[in-house]
């Protein structure tokens, strides 16, 4: 496996059907010209919509989350196997607001992880420092916690699923996107330094950058070394925005 370029649209809980199919309309015009890995993650009920509307572009559709189990007696949660069974791709995991807002912890995202892997889907694992953290010069620490833990003790044959999605949390949703430079010295550590600790292949695994990235300023964060593609969550919303991110002039 090698690194590929990847951008994601995390459409969290947002759009209605209306929404969905203008979405895969625009990207209907651009079928064929984006150069890039295509893939979107609806709300839970709107997967198999846009599994239905997705194929004829490409496009391919995952979960915003999956259950630490694979069946059972765990009301409101979306199982992995199931997610697989409908013909989903991959799931996110561990997104920030996951983590903050629901109060989902490195162990229980590192079982969520293995769980996505072994059902066949890809896992996107997400990581980020919050700004308090930024700020008292820990975004390194935070970071390789998150990574080490959430990702520890994956079998090889599963490292070939995996993608790394740095979102710093100050740049979700905020307008305030890490500069090219900040984000690539996060990649790099990431790449460098964490990956090799937990046995995986550094030079195979995509790190996707994700904090309002948007049509404009896609191309300079892509054009960094160690950033493979994007998880978008506000401009992604809508194909026309999508399609430019999948094409950066
Ligand atoms: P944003 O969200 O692009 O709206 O900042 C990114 C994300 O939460 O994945």
């Amino acid at each position: 496996m090698t690194r590929e370029i990847y951008i994601v649209g995390n459409w969290k809980m947002n759009q209605k059907i209306s929404d969905i199919e203008s979405f895969f309309n625009a990207m209907k015009k651009i079928k064929g010209k984006y150069n890039c890995h295509a893939w979107v993650a609806p709300q839970a009920m709107h997967i198999e919509t846009c599994l239905k509307l997705g194929r004829d572009n490409g496009i391919l559709v995952g979960s915003q989350n999956c259950a630490d189990h694979q069946s059972g007696a765990y009301t409101g949660e979306l199982s992995p196997l199931s997610l697989k069974d409908i013909g989903a791709h991959f799931s996110i995991i561990g997104h920030s607001e996951r983590r903050h807002i629901y109060g989902e912890v490195d162990n229980y995202l590192n079982a969520k992880t293995l769980l996505a892997l072994q059902s066949g889907l890809w896992a996107i694992f997400c990581v980020g420092e919050k700004l308090e953290e930024r700020e008292a010069g820990k975004t390194n620490e935070v970071v390789k916690r998150q990574v080490t833990e959430g990702l520890k003790n994956i079998p090889s044959e599963y490292h070939d699923r995996i993608i790394i999605a740095y979102e710093p949390v100050w740049a979700i949703g905020t307008g305030k996107t890490a500069t090219p430079q900040q984000a690539q010295e996060v990649h790099s550590f990431i790449r460098n330094e964490l990956l090799e600790q937990i046995n995986l292949d550094a030079k195979a695994i995509s790190i996707l950058y994700g904090g309002s990235v948007k049509p404009s300023n896609v191309k300079e964060l892509l054009g960094q070394n160690d950033i493979d593609g994007a998880l978008v969550g506000g401009a992604s919303l809508k194909g026309e925005d999508f399609g430019k991110l999948c094409m950066p002039e």
